[in-house]
């Protein structure tokens, strides 16, 4: 029997009731399967271990992410937790994504059936493309390193060769490996969203882009400014198959995405690097909502399909993508208009369970 060691993150807020559905239904994926078993490490990080011990994640963790296969991370973070410097204590992408060199980070924007949405007439599927973000640099590399006087702040944007280029050939290489081309056309189209008319660094960015694409010819390569982005994805979401962009970019256009399928909770993602990865919600932890019952557990879900993936566990997460398909198709839970779900985290676990056990 094959097994994986996972480090497991509840995190803050809805984090652990996520993370608690998600468990339950990774439960009867391993029951299904039969040949394979994820054995978990848990440790606590973020806003409410910050405020305990003065440090959001202990080495102890990090030596833990380092030698496990993978880590699934809940949302951290609690708005009133800050730093004396006034960002956010808990939140946790600046020691892990930079600290692991976690250069990609993988956000699907997909469509399931029935999900009330804001764009009319998109059946499902219609909208499926993935935003590869940009992970340690970019404007944010100055976390935690910007310039502040009584008069006067700065924070610097950084671009670099390597950074580019490692970001463009995944990509491109993603927009090879998945199974469909836009919804559109079916083309493979990597779209490169920048600035590059205003600013130099986007300029360059763009540069590079190009220089990599020539090494995928089947690929569309194509540019496309941040601000005429942000429109076309609302108007035109079928045109995308895979965007890469600048890191404060993909921050800012995968919440917007995620807004045009339903909200953040449908939005797992990946934060790749060449050695390890992790697994999260793009969201964070919805203090306002926790232990209410309310929140949607499908991004967790669906980065623990991104890990299943990631691990090797290709069927597997086929075959949890296919019960969150089927539970949405028959309505099994509903997603109302602002993202929450009636019966939370418990309820959305429950009717996968009862679609993984048919399957
Ligand atoms: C995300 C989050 C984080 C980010 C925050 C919590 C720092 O919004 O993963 O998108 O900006 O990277
Ligand atoms: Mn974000």
């Amino acid at each position: 029997m094959k097994s994986y060691k996972i480090v497991v993150i509840p995190g803050d807020g809805i984090g652990p009731e996520l993370v608690d559905a998600t468990l339950e239904v990774l439960e009867k994926v391993q029951e299904n399967a039969g040949d394979f078993r994820l054995s978990y490490e848990f440790h606590e990080a973020g806003a409410n271990y910050y405020q305990k011990h003065g440090v959001n994640i202990s080495p102890e963790t990090l030596e833990a992410i380092r030698k496990a296969d993978a880590a699934m991370k809940g949302p951290v973070g609690l708005p009133g937790v800050r730093l004396p410097d006034g960002t956010e204590a808990g939140v946790l992408g600046g020691v892990l994504r930079s600290g692991f060199d976690l250069y990609a980070n993988v956000r699907p924007i997909k469509l399931f059936p029935k999900v009330a949405i804001p764009l009319k007439d998109r059946p499902p599927e219609r909208i499926d493309y993935v935003i590869v973000r940009e992970n340690t640099e970019g404007l944010y590399l100055s976390r935690g390193r910007g310039i502040i006087t009584e008069q006067a702040a700065s924070d610097t944007l950084l671009m670099t060769r390597k950074g580019c280029e490692r970001v463009c050939r995944f990509a491109f290489r993603l927009a090879v490996e998945k199974s469909k081309g836009a919804p559109e056309d079916g083309r493979r189209r990597v779209t490169l969203v920048d600035k590059s008319n205003v600013l130099r660094s986007f300029y360059f960015f763009r540069q590079i882009f190009a220089e990599v694409a020539k090494e995928f010819p089947s690929v569309d390569a194509e540019n496309l400014y941040v601000d005429a982005a942000s429109a076309a994805l609302v108007m035109r979401p079928e045109h995308f198959q895979v965007v890469v962009t600048e890191n404060m970019f993909g921050d800012i256009l995968s919440d917007l995405g995620g807004a045009t399928i339903g909200g953040l909770g449908m939005c797992p993602s990946a934060n790749m690097g060449d050695q390890r990865a992790y697994f999260e919600p793009i969201h964070g932890s919805a203090p306002d909502i926790a232990g209410k019952n309310r929140a949607n557990p499908l991004s967790q879900v669906l980065a623990a399909g991104m890990m299943l993936n990631y691990l090797g566990r290709k069927k597997d997460a086929l075959l949890l993508e296919k019960a969150v398909r089927q539970a949405l198709e028959k309505e099994r839970f509903r997603i109302s208009s602002i993202g929450q779900v009636q019966g939370g985290a418990r309820q959305v676990a429950s009717a996968l369970k009862e679609e993984l056990e048919k399957n």
